[in-house]
């Protein structure tokens, strides 16, 4: 077993909603290689009443459910307090965050903790994002209805970067924004699909040829699809061939 590198904690008041994605595929994987850890915590196991009650009606009325501050502060404090945690990061996702990018996905990545806070219902009490968050993260600018998808979307995106959890061949550095541009084109088997053929660049053999190849696509991709990302793509490149 290795050493873990990252511990991901999950706080959410549906933790059935969460549990499957968690058990598959590259994550999955991650788990099993020791490589990351994630507890899921479910926001009702810190409820004191009858009812396990996680949300209450908002204070000035209105529509929606506002989910309750002391649940999800013990649960958060029981996290720091079990592995000694003095500042870590608590990101809470919800739709007024700053929006996620690659960026993000990599500072969290290099985190040994991290606490994921899924708001749900209407919000989450204010008094959770001024004394225990650190983060406020949006997966874009449209509304789901509770933080548990796009919890599993910042797994997803930051157990990949783990070094050793993808392979060699698999590597996360040549991915979509990881280079600052969009990937390029890819083909497999067969050579011609009902009469599309693949590049005979990427059937000849030439190492440098494919490369360079690969590399005008990706910037032709970039320029039409993503213009903003092309123009700061260009901007650094001349940057640093001054420096
Ligand atoms: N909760 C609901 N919608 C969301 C979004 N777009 N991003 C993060 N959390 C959310």
């Amino acid at each position: 077993m290795s050493e873990v590198r990252l511990h991901i904690h999950l706080v959410t008041g549906f933790p059935k909603l969460v549990q499957s994605p968690l058990q598959d595929s590259i994550i999955r994987r991650a788990q099993t290689k020791g490589l990351v850890k994630i507890d899921v915590y479910d926001l009702r196991q810190y409820t004191f009443d009858k009812h396990h009650q996680i949300d209450d009606y908002p204070y000035g009325g209105g529509p929606g459910m506002v989910l309750k501050p002391e649940p999800i502060f013990r649960c958060v404090q029981d996290i720091k307090k079990r592995f000694r945690l003095e500042k870590p990061r608590v990101v809470l996702l919800t739709p007024d965050g700053e929006t996620y990018n690659q960026r993000k996905a990599e500072e969290l990545s290099a985190e040994r903790h991290v606490i994921l806070i899924s708001g749900h219902y209407k919000g989450v009490d204010e008094r959770v994002r001024e004394a225990l968050v650190t983060d406020e993260i949006s997966i874009g600018d449209y509304v789901l209805s509770g933080g548990e998808l796009p919890a599993l979307v910042v797994i997803d995106s930051i157990v990949r970067l783990v070094p050793g959890v993808l392979s060699d061949y698999d590597s996360a550095a040549t991915d979509s924004f990881s280079t600052g541009l969009l990937d390029h084109p890819h083909y497999t088997r067969p050579e011609e699909y009902e009469g599309m053929r693949v590049p005979d660049v990427l059937l000849s053999g030439h190492h440098a040829e494919i490369a360079r190849w690969r590399r005008e696509k990706a910037l032709e991709r970039t320029k039409q699809r993503r213009p903003d990302l092309y123009e700061e793509f260009m901007k650094r490149k001349a940057l640093e061939k001054e420096n």
